[in-house]
């Protein structure tokens, strides 16, 4: 069915050119399955080629014909144990695609050093095919630097996702262990085929059930089904879980008691899932339990869990995304000012997990002060693929451009050239420990995602957790391409929807460096007029700082200073209203009214300007997208045409509701050439 389900992994029949060209590079298969991933392996390669070529080559004991496919281990195939293949530098899952003379046949080898590799580089070979690549001269060496690729599920046992978009939880608790739906399979199979190693089932926001035995056998069976497709399972830690659900009178990190209670619970968990990922920890943070409650530090609660998983070779990942109502201070400063004097104090099985930015997942954010302030701590990087601040579903939005816009900016710790990507990659601190974490848009809608462009960011999302060098518009185009059509009258257009789509939104939601003006709670629609209510920075005005003067967060040296968090050649530069790039004026600093800005135009008439264009942009893709009806099938279509709809009317809510709302401070007018609000 055309409803989005098959993902990127549709293997429809290529045109007859193309399965003719292909077709002698697939002639013969050798490939003995010795382990559950060597066969899941296989399958997926016989049910990719049985679809993208409509026929299954012949398997054999040994390459006796040109154009074999020989893949596996040295262990798994001994004809690939003969080959120098120089799998040597690869790391761990890493995988090579060659081409060799093996017996004097021509013949394509997929092979990796362990099993899992072997399944990446199945995937890996299909999407070449998926999108009409050549394979008769491959020559790939694929090793990620990052060792954990994450989802993390906000997903509740109640099967409510917080701030999720696409359906109920995939994790049906009330059936399990007892029914696993095979649907669980092919979330293992969309994964592994972009390398996402790790998920955390549960909400950062945790339910200390979760660590109950009854859901630990659940957790088991999802375990069971995603173990062949190379994917642990993680669990979020409750802090209090010692008094909710061990009976303990408190939960210090410090007190024996707890610590015991936590090995205790470790091992069981242990016993139930030997290879368990971890746990996942938020603490601290709106109104969860910490060790704070008790006068400890975050290291001091992350060390005590750390402890309790060590012996089993577990991990802790702590995260950074913290911030209280008691804490006056500018709020994008509060976690850089209680994790930095913890760094070297976190045992060696934690991470640190930090959201790209300071505030929360907005439309747009500068790169977290945190990415190369901490030397001696491993920090993963926590991105949204979720769109909680950016539409929801129905707006189309590739977070792949903005990712890559985070990953590459230059921290300048210790000096040029730490891109945020390689603080988090392992090069610049020579960190043992690497992770890159997705908060997760999948649940039980038929596409999986709640829309079909949403399918590109968990994509993305993927493809830049194995390599975060990668390019956002090759992978879009890569998407495209499996996803929907190689023809280049498709292609195009679509990925220049794509690759303007971010800037579309930052233009009509929050441009200029604005942030946080969504309704409060849901954080849908437009509310830069929210004040009151129970936390000043729970209000957008706390945020957007309107006045008659003007607008904008001061965060220079006169202001929060929270430049000063950054290194000083990023300090000096964001500091300067004169050096700062436009899209973070705002964020750094109030500024005037009539403030000439690079365009010539004055601070008030670019606000209309750039809510104006974010709505034209998104009407101009609904446009092209109208065009390309003939080259998509009409299911989804369809929905991708109704979405953009939604989107261009909820464009224009937000350019009016926020210029109405600014237009009470500036009192001036509609800038002349811009229509008036429709
Ligand atoms: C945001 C989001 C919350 C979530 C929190 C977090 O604030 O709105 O729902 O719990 O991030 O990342 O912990």
């Amino acid at each position: 069915a055309e409803d989005g389900y098959d993902l990127w992994l549709r293997y429809q029949p290529l045109p007859p050119a193309q399965r003719g060209i292909y077709a002698p590079s697939a002639a013969q298969l050798v490939m003995p399955a010795t382990s559950p991933t060597l066969v899941a392996a296989k399958e997926e390669l016989l049910r990719g080629l049985n679809g993208l070529l409509s026929q299954a080559p012949a398997t054999s004991e040994r390459v006796s014909k040109a154009g074999a496919l020989l893949v596996g281990t040295p262990q798994s195939n001994p004809q690939v144990a003969q080959l120098d293949l120089g799998l040597k530098g690869l790391t761990p899952q890493g995988y090579v695609l060659r081409q060799r003379r093996v017996d004097g046949h021509p013949t394509l080898v997929i092979a990796a050093n362990d099993d899992v590799g072997v399944l990446y580089g199945v995937f890996h070979f299909l999407r070449l095919l998926q999108t009409q690549q050549p394979v008769d001269k491959v020559d790939v060496s694929e090793s990620s630097r990052i060792q954990l690729r994450m989802l993390n599920h906000w997903d509740n046992l109640d099967r409510t996702v917080e701030r999720g978009y696409s359906g109920a939880s995939l994790w049906d608790w009330h059936k399990l262990p007892d029914y696993v739906d095979p649907r669980y399979t092919d979330y293992a199979r969309a994964n592994a085929s972009l390398g996402i190693n790790a998920t955390v089932l549960t909400n950062v926001n945790a339910n200390a059930m979760a660590l109950t035995p009854t859901y630990l056998h659940k957790a088991e069976a999802l375990a069971k089904v995603f173990r062949p497709y190379g994917i642990r399972v993680y669990l979020t830690a409750r802090f209090s879980a010692p008094v909710e659900i061990g009976g303990l009178k408190t939960a210090d990190p410090l007190d024996p008691q707890v610590q015991k209670w936590w090995q205790a619970k470790a091992a069981e968990i242990y016993k139930i899932i030997p290879d368990f990922g971890g746990l996942l920890v938020k603490a601290n943070s709106e109104g969860q339990p910490g060790p704070q409650d008790y006068g400890r530090t975050h290291a001091d609660g992350a060390n005590m869990m750390a402890d309790a998983v060590k012996p089993f070779g577990g991990t802790v990942i702590w995260r950074a995304f913290v911030y209280s109502n008691e804490q006056p201070d500018d709020r994008a400063k509060q976690a850089y000012d209680e994790f930095v004097p913890l760094d070297g104090k976190f045992r060696d099985n934690v991470l640190v997990q930090v959201k790209n930015g300071a505030i929360d997942f907005q439309p747009r954010e500068p790169f977290h002060p945190l990415f190369g302030a901490m030397p001696k701590t491993p920090l993963a990087m926590e991105f949204q693929i979720t769109k909680e601040y950016l539409g929801f579903a129905t707006h189309l939005v590739y977070l792949g451009t903005f990712w890559e816009e985070v990953l590459r900016e230059d921290t300048y710790r210790p000096r040029k050239g730490s891109t945020v990507a390689k603080i988090v990659d392992g090069t610049v601190h020579n960190y043992a420990r690497t992770a890159i974490a997705g908060v997760a848009n999948v649940g039980v809608d038929r596409n999986w995602s709640g829309s079909q462009f949403d399918q590109a960011n968990w994509y993305a999302f993927g493809r830049l957790a194995w390599n975060p060098m990668l390019s956002s518009k090759d992978i879009a185009e890569e998407w495209l391409r499996m996803t929907f059509s190689n023809d280049p009258k498709f292609v195009e257009p679509a990925l220049g929807m794509m690759m303007k789509s971010h800037e579309a939104v930052v233009d009509y939601m929050t441009p200029l460096g604005l942030h946080h003006l969504m309704g409060r709670g849901h954080h849908y629609g437009p509310g830069p007029w929210v004040e009151g209510g129970p936390r000043a920075d729970w209000t957008s005005v706390y945020f957007h700082r309107a006045d008659a003067n003007g607008i904008g967060f001061d965060r220079t040296r006169k202001g929060s200073d929270a430049v000063s968090q950054y290194a000083p050649q990023v300090a000096a530069v964001f500091n300067d209203v004169k050096r700062i790039p436009e899209k973070f004026l705002l964020w750094f600093h109030h500024l005037p009214w009539d403030y000439r800005t690079k365009s010539g135009r004055i601070l008030w008439d670019e606000l209309v300007y750039r809510y104006t264009r974010g709505v034209d942009t998104v009407r101009e893709m609904g446009k092209t997208w109208q065009s390309l009806a003939p080259l998509v099938d009409s299911q989804r279509h369809a929905e991708v045409a109704a979405f953009l709809k939604i989107q261009e009317q909820e464009a224009k809510w937000w350019r009016d509701a926020s210029i109405a709302y600014f237009q009470t401070f500036s009192k001036r007018p509609l800038p002349s050439g811009f229509a008036p609000p429709e």
